[in-house]
């Protein structure tokens, strides 16, 4: 347990934490100004000022993690302190070239779980340690926490699962039932997942996607989808723009690999400062993008056949066989996905 040991661990911690207000800010300022030039007539981007739980209308989330570890909790533990520091900069703790290299790429579980985890319609942790175990479709059973969150290390992060009492998984789980101390056990959970959407009823265009992309997307994650690098003092060893695709990015059977789900969290979410409540996207829009996205070449994920063992639970918008129907892999892959 010396690895949680409080005093350590502040030592190591503390001066990256005030150097990450700059990144922070010179995130949101990039944000505002994409979000002016992108489309003149669109809404400007909104800042980062609605973290989840300000108490508006379907936020269920109580206060950022930031504020509760650093101000009011004082018994908030080293070990909760660690899962958020494995959330928030999973590639300098468990990424490529570290000692205990868990991930396969440099991305952050916050890369997606936006605000550690905090954020409603960005896939929030907040509550799950109630919701969990619940019933999984991709792996046909019932789960416990700790194994969703290996699905996102084998697959959203490209590496492998860990044992359960790994302290890697269960400083996450800590930090995760500390974010939702102060729910109740029967909810509401509003703000899971993503934003809702509606496909359209047609195939995507990634085409299209290609021009959405330059226009909205490019600024932060380059035209080559390779994103920004951090730099020493500023996401050091991450990214401050994380890669969308190729070898650093989510594999092919991630979650994020999937079209709908893609779109969903594109439409609630991106550009970095939009809410789910003033999506700068329209559905056709992030619909498009997201099958440009997906188009691109990123790491393969072995045994994928293997997912949805019953596959009449299968997502219509799994981009990979076996099917049980007659459409094809192309349609699966970018719909339409009226059948
Ligand atoms: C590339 C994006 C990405 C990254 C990185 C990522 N995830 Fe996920 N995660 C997702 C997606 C997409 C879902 C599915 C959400 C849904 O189905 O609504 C998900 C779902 C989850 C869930 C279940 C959420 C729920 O409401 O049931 C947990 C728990 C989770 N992830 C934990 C983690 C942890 C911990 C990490 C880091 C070790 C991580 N994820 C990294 C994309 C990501
Ligand atoms: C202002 C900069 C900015 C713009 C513009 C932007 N993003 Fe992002 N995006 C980010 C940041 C930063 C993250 C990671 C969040 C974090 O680290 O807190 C992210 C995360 C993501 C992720 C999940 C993480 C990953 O690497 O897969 C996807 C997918 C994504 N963005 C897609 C888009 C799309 C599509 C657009 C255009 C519609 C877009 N982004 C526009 C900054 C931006």
């Amino acid at each position: 347990m010396e690895m949680f040991d409080r005093k350590s661990l502040v030592k190591k911690v503390k001066p990256k934490s005030k150097i990450l207000v700059l990144p922070l800010l010179v995130i949101l300022f990039v944000a505002v100004v994409t979000g002016f030039s992108g489309n003149k007539s669109r809404k400007a981007a909104v800042g980062r000022d609605e973290v989840a739980g300000v108490g508006k209308s379907g936020r269920h989330v109580p206060a950022g993690a930031v504020d509760t570890l650093s101000e009011e909790d004082a018994d908030a533990t080293a070990l909760v302190d660690y899962g958020y520091r494995l959330i928030t900069e999973t590639y300098a703790w468990v990424g490529p070239g570290t000692k205990r290299q868990i991930s396969g790429n440099r991305l952050a579980c916050s890369s997606c779980h936006l605000d550690g985890g905090t954020r409603a319609f960005a896939a929030p942790y907040v509550g799950l340690d109630k919701i969990f175990p619940t019933y999984i479709a991709r792996e046909n059973k019932v789960e416990t926490l700790e194994e969703r969150i290996n699905g996102c290390f084998e697959r959203s992060l490209n590496g492998r699962a860990i044992a359960v009492d790994d302290e890697v998984m269960v400083a996450m789980v800590a930090y995760i039932k500390h974010i939702s101390r102060e729910l109740q056990k029967d909810g509401p959970f509003k703000g899971r997942g993503f934003v809702s959407f509606k496909a359209p009823d047609r195939a995507a265009d990634p085409k299209n996607g290609a021009a959405v992309y330059e226009a909205n997307c490019a600024a932060c994650h380059g035209a080559d989808g390779k994103g920004v690098k951090g730099v020493a003092g500023n996401r050091e060893g991450g990214y401050i723009f994380p890669p969308l695709w190729g070898e650093d990015s989510y594999n092919d059977g991630a979650g994020m690999n999937r079209l709908i789900t893609a779109a969903r969290f594109i439409k609630g979410n991106m550009p970095l400062g939009v809410t789910h409540e003033s999506p700068l996207l329209s559905d056709d829009e992030a619909y498009d993008v997201a099958a440009y996205i997906n188009s691109k070449l990123r790491p393969v994920k072995a045994n994928k056949e293997k997912d949805y063992p019953d596959l009449s639970k299968k997502p219509k918008d799994c981009p990979y066989p076996p099917y049980q129907d007659n459409v094809t892999q192309e349609q699966h892959r970018i719909g339409p996905f009226n059948f």
